[in-house]
This record gives structure tokens, C-alpha cells and sequence, in this order.
């Protein structure tokens, strides 16, 4: 077993007495269900515990709740819907499950009368879930802005302090265990999905089809796009946005984003993470702590046990991610407005400028600011700053663009967040 897992152990463990104080009554772990028996280990628990037998644990009659900290799809989602129809209560830290099965979970939950617990799966240790669960609930949340992935953070907050490139950055990332060998999942804008989609179904009371969202990830930043975004007063951020825009839609996206260096957002460096809520009663919160690490996620998974003794010894009934009731649409990315960062590599020769502007003016889209440097070589970078206008016109603009003879390259296009 790993570290997470050892983690947790090792709290109910060493704070038993704690815990029995607090709850009322003591938590007994009866089982730890491993892979391999036979796996060097660096970490020791009580190896009596140990089973390979995952019917061990589901078909015992005492024990009451089962913590997933197995990780990925399969055969974690199985042994959560198996544990469900043996009247089990879970606690997992599992975002992918989550996020992809969430109305399949609950549903069977509510019908087997038990809970589902997942503080661990976003922010790990920031009591995210918590607060929009219990906290805001006299709340309609309009708006949730979350830097939700440290990996990203770390390499973005790399790349702005010290002038480096993203492969630079994700090498020191993977040097310092802060980014996986296979970082897709992290660099690709997925995981922070998973968890604003999370984060989305608790706000807005729905099931959200995580599949559908609009996500990118970081990967086509570069070191030009961090000093121009710093020359204007911002810093590029990997933001997960959540937004009701009227309540029959919901805009819900991640993408790398111009981030006003007035908003505090932008000082969010390295591994932490932060998400913003707006609430119509109370206005802005912000919670931020670290995003990762097994202490912290032990810290949530623990949290969650605790809870769901409380609700088993005061027969607590039955809660859910969300009911569904809703059922809003998702807004599709061409119809969102937003102001645009854009980066173009044309030929420097007279009336380019002219033709570049003609084209954004044929697609309505109005420029608030031109950057043009390096004028000693034959070809240049621009860099633009849109109005807000709706991402279809842009996209418009930006094929006729690519037609133009002396633009070279569109290089990169970026999101600019109006807060
Ligand atoms: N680590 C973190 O900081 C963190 C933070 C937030 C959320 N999470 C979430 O927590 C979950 C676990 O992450 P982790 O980093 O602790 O993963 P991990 O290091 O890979 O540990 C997984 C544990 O589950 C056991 N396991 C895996 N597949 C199994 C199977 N088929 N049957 C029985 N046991 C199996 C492994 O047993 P062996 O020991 O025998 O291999 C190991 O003990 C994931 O959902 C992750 O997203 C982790």
C-alpha cells in the first residue's frame, strides 16, 4: 500500500483517543485491502490487516464504511458499486470516479439508504466539498473560479519567475515529484475537469457529463506568452471556470487564462491551489491551501470517516452530490464571450497590419491593444488584446487570418478573464 493510504492509518491510529473523544465513539480499522502481499514496502502498519480479498472486506457484516484509495477507473468504480449494494457508506479521494459515474453512484446509494464521502477528491486537504455542501447552502453560486491542479501551477509559476520553457518547467516538476513521468492527465487541463465538474454538480444541483467540457491544457505555452501576459498587467493561470448563466445554463470550461494581476488569483503560485465562489448572500470567499500531498488528502479522507460514523451512529438520512433536479444545459464554447490574447507571426512588410485589421473588422471583432517587437527582422511577432466578443466570430476571424499570404503563424490564442 501506499503512501495516502499508510497516511490515513497512521492519523486513525495515532489520534484514536482524539477521535474517540470527538465522535463519542472509537473508528476500528478491521481490514486493508493491498495488490500484492509481496511488494517491498517502505511504510509498516499492523500486517494482520492486510487482505488481497476484496470480498473479505464487502461481505463482513461489520464493517460499516469502505475508504477507495485505490485510484483510476477500474476496478475502483466495481468496488464502490459492489460495497453500495452490500450497505456500505464510502469514502473515497477518487476524482475520476467521481466526476464520470457521479449519477450512477448516488443513485444507487440513495437506493441502498447509504453515502458517498469525496472531500479528498478535490483540493485534498481544503475543505471544498464541505463548504459548498454545508456552508454556502443558503447560497445560489453564480460563478466558481479554481486553480485545481498544483502540477500546473507549479510549472506556470517556473515559467514566470524564472524565464524557463514548459519542458524546462515540467522537468524540474518531475525532478521535485511534483508532476507524474506521464504527466498527460495534469498538463492536459483533465484533472482539474474532473474536479470543477465535481465542484459544478454540488453548486448547480446536477449531474454535469464531464466528457462534454471545454478543456485545454497548458502545453502550448511559451516563454513569449508569459512576457507579454506579464507586460500587461497579467499572469497566465490554468483557471477551471464554473458560471450560471441564466439557470437553465451552465458555463463550465478549463484553459490556460489572462488572469488581471489586480485579481489575487494571480498570486496563487507553485503547488497550491485556490478556488473562488461567488455566492448571491455572501458575496466572494476564497479557500487555499495545498492541492496535493497524501498528509493533506489524509487529512480530508479522515474528516470524511468521522462524518460518516456521525451520520451512521445518528442515523443521518441520505445526501447526494447533487439531486439532478436542475438539469441545465451547457453553454458550448463558440456562443462564450470573452476578450482574446492572440500571438501571430507575419512577414514585416507594409499593409499587413491593414489587412489583419480588415479581418477582424469583417468578423466584428474590435482590438483593444497591438504589441509588435523585433521590427529588425524580416519577421515579427504580434501580440493582440481583444474586446470580449463571442468565441465563434473569433474563430471566424481566425481562419480568414490563416489565409492571409504574410501571416505566417497564429501561435497561440488565449482566453482573458473578465472577473
Ligand atoms: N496521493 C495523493 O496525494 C492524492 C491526492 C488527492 C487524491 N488522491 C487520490 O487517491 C487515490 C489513491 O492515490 P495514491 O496516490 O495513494 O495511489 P497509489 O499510490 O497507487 O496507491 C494505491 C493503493 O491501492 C492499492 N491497489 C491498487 N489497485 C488495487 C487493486 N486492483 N486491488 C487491490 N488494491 C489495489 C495499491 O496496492 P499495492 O500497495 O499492493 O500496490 C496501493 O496500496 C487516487 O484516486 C488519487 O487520485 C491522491
Amino acid at each position: 500500500m501506499e503512501l495516502l493510504v499508510v497516511c490515513v492509518y497512521n492519523i486513525l491510529t495515532e489520534k484514536r483517543d482524539e477521535i474517540k473523544r470527538k465522535l463519542g465513539e472509537g473508528i476500528e480499522i478491521k481490514k486493508i485491502l493491498v495488490k500484492s502481499k509481496d511488494k517491498g514496502r517502505k511504510y509498516k502498519v499492523d500486517d494482520s490487516l492486510i487482505t488481497l480479498n476484496y470480498e473479505d472486506i464487502i461481505n463482513d457484516p461489520e464493517i460499516q464504511i469502505i475508504v477507495e484509495l485505490i485510484g483510476g477507473e477500474y476496478p475502483a468504480l466495481n468496488y464502490i458499486k459492489e460495497a453500495i449494494n452490500n450497505k456500505k457508506n464510502i469514502v473515497t479521494a477518487n476524482k475520476l470516479v467521481i466526476a464520470k459515474y457521479a449519477e450512477e453512484i448516488f443513485k444507487l446509494a440513495k437506493k441502498n439508504k447509504v453515502k458517498v464521502y469525496y472531500e479528498g477528491s478535490v483540493g485534498a486537504g481544503i475543505p471544498i466539498i464541505k463548504t459548498l455542501k454545508e456552508s454556502m447552502i443558503a447560497n445560489k453560486i453564480k460563478k466558481i473560479y479554481g486553480i485545481l491542479n498544483g502540477t500546473t501551477n507549479y510549472i506556470l509559476t517556473e515559467m514566470i519567475e524564472k524565464h524557463v520553457t514548459f519542458k524546462e518547467a515540467l522537468e524540474e516538476a518531475q525532478k521535485l515529484g511534483y508532476a507524474e513521468s506521464n504527466p498527460y492527465f495534469d498538463i492536459s487541463g483533465w484533472d482539474a475537469a474532473y474536479k470543477i465538474g465535481i465542484l459544478s454538480s454540488l453548486a448547480y444541483e446536477t449531474f454535469i457529463d464531464v466528457n462534454s467540457l471545454h478543456v485545454e491544457g497548458i502545453e502550448k505555452i511559451e516563454k513569449e506568452d508569459i512576457e507579454i501576459s506579464e507586460e500587461l498587467g497579467y499572469s497566465i493561470k490554468l483557471l477551471a471556470i464554473a458560471k450560471n448563466i441564466n439557470d437553465k445554463t451552465l458555463d463550465i470550461r478549463v484553459h490556460p487564462t489572462f488572469v488581471s494581476q489586480k485579481n489575487p488569483l494571480s498570486k496563487i503560485n507553485d503547488v497550491y491551489n485556490v478556488v473562488q465562489i461567488h455566492g448571491d448572500a455572501v458575496g466572494d470567499i476564497m479557500i487555499y491551501g495545498k492541492g496535493a500531498g497524501e498528509m493533506p488528502t489524509a487529512s480530508a479522507v479522515v474528516a470524511d470517516i468521522m462524518e460518516a460514523s456521525k451520520s451512521i451512529k445518528y442515523k443521518i438520512e441520505n445526501e447526494q452530490i447533487s439531486n439532478g433536479v436542475n438539469g441545465q444545459k451547457l453553454i458550448s464554447i463558440e456562443d462564450v464571450e470573452n476578450a482574446f490574447y492572440i500571438r501571430l507571426k507575419v512577414n514585416d512588410k507594409p499593409g499587413v497590419f491593414a489587412k489583419i485589421a480588415k479581418v477582424f473588422g469583417d468578423n466584428e471583432v474590435s482590438i483593444a491593444s497591438v504589441i509588435q517587437k523585433n521590427r529588425l527582422t524580416p519577421v515579427v511577432p504580434i501580440f493582440l488584446l481583444t474586446h470580449p466578443i463571442r468565441e465563434k466570430n473569433l474563430k471566424d476571424a481566425i481562419k480568414s487570418l490563416e489565409k492571409i499570404e504574410d501571416v505566417i503563424e497564429v501561435k497561440n490564442i488565449i482566453r482573458v478573464e473578465d472577473f
